[in-house]
């Protein structure tokens, strides 16, 4: 062994005392500190460094100087987005992933880590009741699982119309119809735009007061339209919680003819594996394809999100595994996986790999437990804030989520009442929800997904709302 290799051993041990201390002071610290990126700036910025500094001291320094600017979200009172914490074993195989340094998009170039996301891919879709043999493949998060899945949609819709888009491109090629929920996350307008299909011509379908699509407006879209269509649907909408009705959307796609189903899970698709909710995902098997986030609910450390696409052969024609050099026909002629079919990296991470610790590290009571709890915890914050007068509770908690307004009478005054009871919150730094919006309602957007929050966490974090929410009303007094 070259003496360089034991370099190592001094920088990842401050990382590793680093790592504790923060970790051990998220209880604690506050959630957000108040700090500017020029303070920041001056604390890191400055001259390219033009001699060497000894790895340890490097590690020291960062970190030292970039505590203020860090924002607790992996702490048990960060309830606002869609963010996680992160399951020990998961963060602790993360960093495994990174001293291995191993490349995944082949079985060759990491056997190791291949088998590892293969199993890792299969106890998923076991744990969430989806089609066995479904391929899965570990994304950057549900923005390039949505990618990836909205891609081999295309290609596929194309195909059954006879244009083959792999080898023609988009040129002269049949229109395909993009059908979503009004609700659907701004993340698959970013994949329609990028992937030729174009936001023009989106369908809209309503949704219920509970963000929820309504699947007869479904059918009477799909009624009306001919030719390659794509549907997409939810599995947990960001600002409540709802899951769409897969069963009814299913049978209206599988009328049509030609049509696709996506599901963005992002949310709330790991739901799937609790007794107690997967009566909320009814269908969700029948979905072509869809994405989830492994860094949200699932609490791995970023970034890991996960496609799941039912035929394995639609994925892996989409991503072009065809295309390769010469240099890796040896590699590609492997039987065994290769993740370049299941996703559109080619080199990267083994982010697979904190998804198999979690699941051996948890097993499955472990996780149903951390689902149901989030889910219970949600409700009891929504229970306690609904008996307040003046806060309002806008969705049915049928999740981890919910979406709150304060103050009672004129619109514009509760929706300005609202953002500055978030905002002294946030300030405050005890707990962290955020602002979003409701069918035009400035809202708090509360959502539980940290598998260490507790009930003591909510009960003190309630008190902290209603506080907040006293004396916002009695500083901004209702316009005359
Ligand atoms: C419903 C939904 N879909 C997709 C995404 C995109 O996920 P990511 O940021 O992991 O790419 C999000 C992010 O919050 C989301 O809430």
């Amino acid at each position: 062994m070259s003496h360089h290799f034991k370099d190592y051993r001094g920088s990842l041990e401050r990382s590793l005392e680093h790592a504790v201390s923060y970790l051990e002071s998220l209880d604690e610290r506050p959630v957000a500190k108040e700090i500017t990126s020029q303070q920041l700036r001056d604390l890191i910025a400055g001259e390219m460094p033009q001699q060497a500094t000894a790895p340890e001291q490097v590690i020291d320094e960062m970190a030292y100087a970039l505590d203020a600017g860090l924002v607790a979200s992996g702490g048990p009172r960060f309830f606002g987005y869609a963010i996680g914490g992160t399951f020990p074993a998961a963060l602790a195989a993360d960093w495994l992933v990174s001293a291995w340094d191993q490349n995944v998009p082949y079985y060759v170039s990491s056997p190791a880590m291949a088998v590892a996301e293969e199993t890792a891919a299969e106890w998923m879709v076991e744990l969430l009741g989806l089609t066995k043999g479904s391929a899965v493949g570990f994304t950057s998060g549900a923005q390039e699982a949505i990618y990836t899945s909205l891609i081999t949609a295309r290609n596929s819709l194309l195909e059954n119309a006879g244009w083959d888009v792999a080898t023609k491109g988009l040129y002269g090629a049949p229109q395909v119809n993009v059908v979503v929920s009004d609700q659907i996350h701004s993340t698959i307008k970013r994949a329609l735009s990028m992937i030729g299909l174009g936001i023009e011509t989106i369908v809209k379908v309503p949704t219920d007061d509970n963000l929820r699509l309504i699947p007869q407006e479904l059918e009477r879209v799909l009624a009306d339209i001919n030719g390659p269509t794509l549907v997409c649907a939810q599995a947990g909408c960001i600002d409540s919680g709802a899951f769409d009705p897969f069963d009814e959307i299913a049978d209206a796609v599988a009328n049509h003819g030609n049509a696709w189903l996506h599901v963005d899970g992002a949310i709330g698709l790991w739901a799937a594996a609790s007794d107690k909710q997967k009566h909320l995902l009814k269908g969700i098997e029948r979905a072509d394809s869809i994405d989830t986030d492994g860094h949200k609910w699932f609490n791995m450390p970023y970034d890991c999100g996960m496609v799941i696409v039912k035929d394995p052969a639609k994925i892996t024609s989409a991503m072009g595994g065809g295309n390769m050099g010469d240099y890796l026909n040896d590699a590609m002629e492997k039987p065994d996986r290769n993740a370049i079919n299941f996703g559109i990296a080619a080199s990267r991470r083994a982010r697979g790999l904190p998804v198999y610790a979690a699941f051996k590290s948890l097993g499955k009571q472990g996780i149903v437990d951390h689902l149901d709890n989030c889910c219970a915890l949600a409700k009891r914050m929504a229970d306690i804030l609904r008996e307040v007068e003046g806060i309002t509770i806008l969705n049915d908690v049928v999740s981890n989520r919910f979406s709150a307004q304060f103050g009672t009478g004129d619109v514009e005054y509760r929706n300005e009442l609202t953002a500055r009871v978030v905002h002294r919150l946030q300030q405050e730094g005890y707990l962290y929800p955020s602002t979003s919006g409701y069918k035009g309602l400035k809202t708090m957007l509360f959502s539980v997904l940290n598998y260490h929050t507790s009930i003591e966490d909510i009960d003190n974090s309630a008190m902290k709302i209603i506080e907040a929410f006293n004396t916002e009303k009695a500083i901004f007094v209702k316009p005359a």
